[in-house]
C-alpha cells in the first residue's frame, strides 16, 4: 500500500512540475486568453541570427512582418509584384505553427506614388484608384489565402484629433476609400478576419472617430472583425484609464481589440505618436541611458509593463491578440525615433537577446488569469 501511496504522489509532483514548466513561455502561459505575437525582420526569417530566429519559435504564437508585406516592398509598380521575402514570413509561420498576419493593405506610407498618378503625374480619378486598390488588395489577399490569419486592412486613416488624415485616398476617394477597401478584402478572402490598424487610440477623440468609422462599415454590410491598437507607449501615456475606457468603447461598438505594435519607451519622448516622418534633434538630455537604466527607472518599467499587460487579461474576452513591435532593445525602430541614434530599452528582450526579468511576472499574471473567451473564440 505504502508504495502505491508514494508512487501516486510522486507522480503528481512529476505532473505539475511538467505542466508548470509548459507555460513557463509567454505563448504557452497566453494560450487560450490570446495570441502573443512579434514583429519580425527578414534577417529573423532567414535565420542569420539563429538565436533570435529560436527565440521567435520559442516564445510566440504569432508573427507579424515589420516591413515586407506593406505596399511599397511588396507591389512596388502597377505591373510587379515581389512575393519574396512575404512568402518566406508566410512559410516561416507556417513550418513553426505561429499564427500569421498581413500588415497592412492600404497605408498612406511606404506606398507607391503610381497608385495615385497618372502617366503625367496627375491624380488619378477615383475610379481608376478604386480599381488600383481592388486590384492591390485582391491580388495580395488572394496570393496568401487561407494562410494570413487576419489583415490590417487600412492602417492610420485618422489624426489624433477625429478627422481623418489627408491621405491621397481620401483626398480621390473620400472616406469610402475605407469600406471599398474593407470589401475587396473580404471578396477575396472571405475566412479571413479584417482589421482597422492605428496609433494612439487611447486618444479618446481619435478613438470615438474609430468608433463612429466601425459603424458606418457595420452599416454598409462590411465584416470588420477588430480594431488593431499600435500602442506605442511611453513611461506615463497614455493612461491605464484611457486604455481600459477605449477597451470598452470599442467592446461596445461590437468589435475585437488586437494590441499589434506594443512597445513602451523609458526615454524622455518629443513626441507622442508613431508618424513616421516625424524626426527631431538628438542631444545628451533625450538619451540618458547610454551606459544602461539606473534600477529605480528600469523598476518602474516593469510595473509600468505589469499593469498594461495585467489589463489586456483583464479584457482577455475581446482582446484577441498581443504582438510587441520588434523582438530586442536592439532590433527595435525606437532606437531611432522620434530621435535618430539613441539607445531605448522598450522590448521584452535585451540586447543580449535575454528575457527581462519582467517576462516571468507577465507569465505569472496569465497563469493566475482565467480564460473570458468563449469557446468558439478560443482558436
Ligand atoms: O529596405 C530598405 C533598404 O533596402 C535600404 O537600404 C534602407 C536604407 O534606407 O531602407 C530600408 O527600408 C527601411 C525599412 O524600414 C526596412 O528596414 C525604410 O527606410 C524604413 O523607413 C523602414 O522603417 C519602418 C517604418 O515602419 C516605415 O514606415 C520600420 O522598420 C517599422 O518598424 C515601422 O513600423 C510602423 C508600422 O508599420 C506602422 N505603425 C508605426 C510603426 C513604426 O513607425
Amino acid at each position: 500500500m505504502k508504495i502505491k501511496t508514494i508512487s501516486a504522489i510522486m507522480a503528481i509532483v512529476i505532473l505539475t512540475s511538467i505542466q508548470t514548466m509548459a507555460q513557463k513561455t509567454l505563448a504557452k502561459a497566453t494560450k487560450g486568453k490570446f495570441l502573443f505575437g512579434v514583429a519580425v525582420n527578414m534577417q529573423q526569417v532567414n535565420g542569420v541570427n539563429p538565436v533570435e530566429t529560436e527565440l521567435i519559435t520559442k516564445e510566440f504564437s504569432a508573427i507579424v512582418g515589420e516591413n515586407c508585406m506593406k505596399p511599397q516592398p511588396i507591389h512596388p509598380k502597377e505591373d510587379q509584384y515581389k512575393w519574396d521575402d512575404a512568402d518566406k514570413l508566410v512559410a516561416f509561420g507556417e513550418k513553426n505553427k505561429l499564427a500569421v498576419t498581413g500588415h497592412c493593405l492600404l497605408w498612406h506610407s511606404q506606398i507607391g506614388r503610381w497608385m495615385f498618378v497618372d502617366a503625367d503625374g496627375k491624380d488619378v480619378s477615383p475610379e481608376v484608384l478604386k480599381e488600383r486598390m481592388r486590384q492591390h488588395i485582391s491580388t495580395v489577399v488572394g496570393h496568401y489565402k487561407g494562410r494570413v490569419r487576419g489583415w490590417d486592412v487600412v492602417n492610420e486613416a485618422f489624426e489624433d484629433n477625429g478627422s481623418y488624415r489627408n491621405s491621397k485616398f481620401y483626398q480621390i476617394l473620400g472616406k469610402d476609400f475605407i469600406k471599398y477597401a474593407f470589401q475587396y478584402a473580404h471578396e477575396a478572402d472571405p475566412n479571413a478576419e479584417l482589421y482597422y490598424n492605428d496609433y494612439n487610440v487611447e486618444n479618446p477623440t481619435k478613438c470615438d472617430a474609430i468608433v463612429e468609422m466601425v459603424k458606418e462599415l457595420k452599416a454598409a454590410g462590411c465584416r470588420i472583425d477588430a480594431v488593431g491598437s499600435q500602442a506605442h507607449m511611453h513611461m506615463k501615456t497614455p493612461t491605464l484609464e484611457a486604455t481600459e475606457t477605449s477597451f470598452k468603447k470599442l467592446k461596445d461598438a461590437g468589435v475585437h481589440i488586437l494590441i499589434t505594435e506594443w512597445d513602451i519607451s523609458i526615454l524622455p519622448s518629443p513626441y507622442e505618436g508613431a508618424n513616421i516622418s516625424a524626426n527631431f534633434k538628438y542631444s545628451k538630455e533625450m538619451d540618458p541611458y547610454r551606459e544602461g537604466v539606473p534600477d529605480s527607472i528600469q523598476q518602474k518599467w516593469n510595473k509600468r509593463v505589469l499593469d498594461l499587460f495585467g489589463l489586456f487579461l483583464k479584457y482577455n474576452d475581446v482582446v484577441d491578440r498581443v504582438t510587441i513591435w520588434g523582438l530586442t532593445d536592439n532590433t527595435t525602430w525606437l532606437n531611432n525615433f522620434p530621435v535618430r541614434g539613441r539607445k531605448d530599452y522598450p522590448m521584452l528582450f535585451d540586447r543580449n537577446n535575454k528575457r527581462k526579468p519582467v517576462v516571468d511576472e507577465m507569465i505569472k499574471l496569465a497563469n493566475n488569469c482565467k480564460t473570458k473567451k468563449k469557446l468558439s473564440n478560443n482558436k
